[in-house]
C-alpha cells in the first residue's frame, strides 16, 4: 500500500509514523512534510505545498498512491477533495461542502440547532454593534467565535470581562470580517471524541482531553491545543456521548444527504450534572488529541483507512490497548500571536522515552530551526498516566530552543 499525506504538521508526522508500522504499507509520501518525516523509514517528502492542489493531485497520480490523507482544514475548504475526486484519485477526507461543518461555525451551530443536538445557546451577527448589544444582554463569561477559519485557535475567545467582550468583537470584525457567533459559556470538563465515518457506518476512536489554554492552570489565550491525555472518561459517559451527540449527528448528516467520508471530531462539554453538549465539530483528527489515540491504537491504521475508503467500516474491528497516553505541544515565543522564528532547535539523539514529532521546523545548513508557532509534539504511553507524563517531560527537558514554551501540568487537571 502506498499513501500520500498532505500536510507538514506534527499530526502529519504522527500519521506517517503509525502507517509505516504496518508491513502492508510499502511507502508513505508526505507533501511537503518536515525534517521529522524525512527521517522516518519508508517515508519520502515531496516538495509540493498544501495549497498547490493540482500539484498534489499530480503527485498522487505520479507516485501511484492507493489513497491520500489530508491534514489541513484549509485544504478541505479550498476543495482539495472535490478536485481529487474529479481526477479519479482516492482521498480519505470530506468534500468542501461536507467540511463546512468545520470551516463555517455559523453553519455548524445552525446544523446542531436544526437537529436538536444539545449545544450552548448562540446568536450570529453580521455587524459589531448588534453583536455587542446582544452580548450585553447575556452574562459573563461569553464565548466569541469567528465564522470562518482563523489560525492557531485564535478564532475562539472566552471573554471574562465586558471590556474584553467589546474589544474582541471589534477585533474579530476588523481582522476576519463577519459574521461572528456570540455563544453562552458552559461550565464543565471538555473531552474530544472522534469517529471514523464512511458515510454509512462509523467506528469510534478512544476519547482524549485537550488543553486549549496556553499556560498552566488553564490560563492565557486559547491555542490549537497544548497537550492531551487518554483515557479520560468512563465507558458509560463515552456511551452517553455516542447516544446523545454522535448518533444524532450521524443521522443528521445522512438526513441532509451530506456525502461524508473521513474523521469527524466532536468537541464535547460535560457539565456538572454529567449532561453532554456539543461545542464544535471538526472534519479531521484533533491535534494534539491524535497522538494519544494513535498511542492507544493496537490495530494497523492503513488497513482501517482502506476499509473506510471502500465504505465497509461495518467490517472493522479496531483494537485499543489499556495504556495511558499523554501528548505535549512545544511552542515558540509569541504563540499563538505573532511568533518568533529562526531559533535553532536542539533535540536529543537516539531512542527516547517519548516519540518526537516535528511541526513548524525547517532544516538549514544542517541545523533544525523554528519556522512558526507549533514546533514539536511529544507523545508517550505507559501503564499509568503518571508514568506516561514522566516520559513526556523527561524528553521535553532535553529539548531546547530560545523562547520555547510548554505547559507543565498536562494530564494533572481537568481541562475547561
Ligand atoms: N485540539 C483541537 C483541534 O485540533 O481543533
Amino acid at each position: 500500500m502506498k499513501v500520500l499525506i498532505v500536510g507538514c504538521s506534527s499530526g502529519a508526522h504522527a500519521l506517517a509514523w503509525k502507517l509505516i508500522q504496518s508491513d502492508q504499507v510499502e511507502k508513505v509520501y508526505v507533501a511537503p512534510g518536515s525534517p521529522g518525516t524525512a527521517d522516518e523509514p519508508k517515508v519520502e517528502n515531496l516538495e509540493v505545498e498544501t495549497t498547490d492542489i493540482p500539484g498534489l493531485a499530480n503527485a498522487a497520480a505520479q507516485y501511484d498512491v492507493d489513497y491520500t490523507l489530508i491534514t489541513p482544514t484549509q485544504a478541505l475548504a479550498a476543495g482539495i477533495v472535490d478536485y481529487f475526486q474529479e481526477r479519479g484519485l482516492k482521498v480519505l477526507a470530506p468534500t468542501r461542502e461536507a467540511s463546512k461543518l468545520e470551516w463555517s461555525k455559523e453553519y455548524s451551530k445552525q446544523f446542531m440547532q436544526r437537529h436538536q443536538i444539545p449545544t450552548p445557546g448562540f446568536k450570529v451577527f453580521a455587524d459589531a454593534l448588534s453583536a455587542r448589544q446582544y452580548a450585553h444582554t447575556r452574562s459573563l463569561p461569553l464565548v466569541l467565535k469567528v465564522d470562518g477559519m482563523a489560525n492557531g485557535g485564535l478564532g475562539v475567545v472566552i471573554a471574562h470581562e465586558w471590556q474584553a467582550v467589546d474589544e474582541t468583537i471589534e477585533h474579530m470584525f476588523t481582522t476576519y470580517g463577519g459574521p461572528i457567533i456570540v455563544e453562552d459559556f458552559l461550565v464543565g470538563e471538555e473531552v474530544s471524541f472522534t469517529v471514523l465515518f464512511d458515510g454509512s457506518h462509523y467506528v469510534p476512536m478512544v476519547e482524549s482531553r485537550d488543553y486549549k489554554r496556553l499556560r498552566d492552570n488553564d490560563e492565557g489565550p486559547n491555542t490549537g491545543g497544548m497537550g492531551a491525555y487518554s483515557p479520560v472518561i468512563s465507558q458509560a459517559l463515552s456511551q452517553k456521548i455516542i447516544d446523545h451527540l454522535v448518533e444524532p449527528t450521524i443521522r443528521a448528516i445522512k438526513e441532509e444527504a451530506i456525502d461524508y467520508l473521513g474523521f469527524l471530531y466532536f468537541g464535547v462539554m460535560i457539565d456538572p450534572e454529567q449532561e453532554v453538549h456539543l461545542l464544535e465539530i471538526n472534519c479531521r483528527l484533533g491535534n494534539p488529541e491524535l497522538f494519544t489515540m494513535l498511542e492507544r491504537m493496537d490495530s494497523e491504521l492503513g488497513p482501517l483507512l482502506e476499509l473506510a475508503l471502500a465504505r465497509r467500516l461495518h467490517q472493522a474491528e479496531v483494537r485499543w490497548n489499556a495504556k495511558c497516553a499523554v501528548a505535549l505541544q512545544i511552542s515558540s515565543a509569541g504563540y499563538p500571536g505573532v511568533k518568533r522564528t529562526g531559533d535553532v532547535i536542539s533535540l536529543p539523539s537516539g531512542e527516547q522515552e517519548a516519540k518526537i514529532f516535528h511541526a513548524a521546523v525547517s532544516s538549514a545548513q544542517g541545523q533544525l530551526v523554528t519556522k512558526g508557532g507549533r514546533i514539536i509534539s511529544l507523545s508517550a504511553s505507559a501503564d499509568t498516566l503518571e508514568a506516561a507524563r514522566e516520559r513526556i517531560y523527561a524528553v521535553a527537558r532535553k529539548i531546547h530552543f530560545d523562547g520555547m514554551h510548554y505547559r507543565k501540568d498536562i494530564a494533572t487537571l481537568g481541562a475547561r
